[in-house]
């Protein structure tokens, strides 16, 4: 059999952008790991390799191994942003203070940056992106709301068309995390909190998530990306959910409402709203149903009317996911003009993956078997399952209220090939107790 690797025919560029990461935290981390372990799948979207040469964090012990492996190490965060031999400076220390004083650095050096850092896009993104576009540079900072999300593009690009009425959503995985924990763990407000700062989720001061300031930044950014207006931090309306009672969170549930905290930007005739505060969300509604550290954010534009974006809002791997989106755009951005263009299909370079007939297809499936009401029908139909190696998560039968004597025998597999339950099914349509059609169906829990 061929592999992927085999296929690959097209002849790279093999300049790299050569990357310098400033702060070596959960973010930095988990963006030197995701760009090295997708290394050749970003190589081939883009035609060039991206490496990371630099890492500047303040205790050096975090990244000493580092220099092992041939990358520069640093304490001081303006050595990245001011060498040379760096094109790009990734800031994800956080902070308002140097950070800021490093993007400039490196802007002031020609240097794009990709940022993660909201508070400090909230309180001088003004600044930042007047520098960069007098310098004529990028500002990647698509991690900096939602995390994993790439909202800041659907904001940008894919929703263009439309006129924005509104954008509304849970945008602090912290504080989602730990109403939820409080929700269906009965978890107490410190436990849940230590929980969602031990992976990693809450902020260097994570008063800052649990008051809502932390949404309260992202929603400055996404309305003004929105409605094209100033970035307003300063006149966000702000309320955390430290004061929420879980009384209330159980009130709330028995009326058929969940408690979010919410951020919340609409165009009035009168002005803009723009506000965080926890709210009653019907259960029944898509955002009520979004747990954990997840972010969902929705998007009401006047042509497509609702559109709603889920996935994890923090975390290492799914804030470095966005971090090294924007760093494969930038790449994009400084290559020469006749291959800047973003590949139709999204792939440079394309491999011939082979595809899978359905018989090969693994998944779950429900079966359902109409049968004469006898002794000894399902334990047929278990025995012919088992000998195709099929086997059983859950079962039950129900008379069937229209035949007489019939009844359903219906079946949950786990998940086997489809090739496996086709045989079986061959010999138990031959029984005489079973009664056709026999109902096939695939179960697809969608999970990671
Ligand atoms: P961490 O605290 O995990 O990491 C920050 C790192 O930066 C630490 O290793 C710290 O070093 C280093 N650092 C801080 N100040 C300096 C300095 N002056 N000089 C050198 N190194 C410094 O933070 P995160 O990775 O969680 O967050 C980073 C940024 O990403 C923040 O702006 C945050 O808001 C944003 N973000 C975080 C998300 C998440 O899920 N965690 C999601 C989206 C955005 P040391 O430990 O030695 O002090
Ligand atoms: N502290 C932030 C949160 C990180 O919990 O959402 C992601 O921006």
């Amino acid at each position: 059999m061929t592999t992927a690797k085999e296929n690959v025919h097209v002849k790279l560029d093999a300049k790299p952008l050569r990357v310098g990461i400033v702060g070596f935290g959960t973010v930095g981390s988990g963006t030197l790991r995701v760009l090295q372990r997708n290394q050749a799948e970003i190589q081939r979207r883009l035609g060039r390799p991206i490496i990371v040469t630099d890492v500047a964090n303040r205790r050096i012990e975090k990244i000493e191994a580092l220099a092992e492996e041939g990358i520069r190490i640093h304490t001081d965060p303006l050595a990245v942003a001011k060498h040379p031999d760096v094109d790009v400076v990734v800031e994800v220390m956080g902070g308002t203070t140097v950070a800021k004083e490093v993007i400039l650095a490196a802007v002031a050096q020609g240097k794009s940056v990709v940022t993660a850092n909201k508070a400090l896009l909230a309180l001088h993104g003004a600044t930042i992106f007047d520098a960069a576009r007098k310098a004529g540079v990028d500002i990647g900072f698509e991690a900096s709301v939602a995390g994993g999300i790439p909202i800041l593009k659907v904001l940008r690009e894919g929703l263009t068309a439309n006129r924005i009425e509104w954008v509304a959503g849970i945008i602090n995985g912290t504080s989602n995390f730990i109403l939820s924990e409080m929700r269906s763990k009965g978890l107490d407000f410190s436990t849940a909190l230590a929980d969602a700062q031990r992976l990693g989720y809450a902020e260097a001061d994570p008063t800052f998530d649990v008051e809502g300031i932390d949404a309260a930044h992202k929603l400055s950014i996404l309305s003004a990306m929105a409605f094209g207006t100033a970035i307003q931090f300063e006149k966000v309306h702000t309320e955390g959910i430290r004061q929420l009672q879980s009384v209330d969170i159980r009130y709330a549930e028995s009326l058929g409402y969940r408690v979010k905290l919410l951020g919340l930007t609409r165009r009035t005739p009168h002005g803009i709203e723009l506000r965080v505060h926890p709210a009653l969300v019907p259960a029944t509604c898509l955002l009520a149903q979004v747990d954990g550290a997840k972010n969902a954010v929705m998007v009401q534009g006047d042509a497509v009317g609702p559109t709603l974006y889920v996935g994890a809002g923090a975390g290492s791997e799914p804030t470095a996911s966005a971090v090294v989106a924007d760093l494969i755009d930038v790449a994009r951005e400084t290559q020469a003009l006749a291959q800047r263009v973003t590949p139709p299909l999204a792939f440079g370079v394309q491999t011939a993956l082979p595809v899978l007939p359905i018989s090969e297809v693994e998944t779950s499936f429900y079966l359902r078997f109409p049968v004469t009401d006898r002794s000894g029908v399902v334990a047929e139909l278990t025995r012919i399952l088992a000998e195709h190696h099929i086997s059983l998560s859950a079962m039950l039968q129900k008379p069937v209220q229209e035949a007489g004597g019939l009844v359903d025998v219906i079946m949950l597999t786990h998940r086997v090939k489809e090739s496996a339950v086709q045989a079986a099914l061959r010999v138990i349509e031959d029984l005489p107790s079973v009664h056709q059609p026999v109902i096939r169906l695939h179960v697809e829990t969608l999970e990671a």
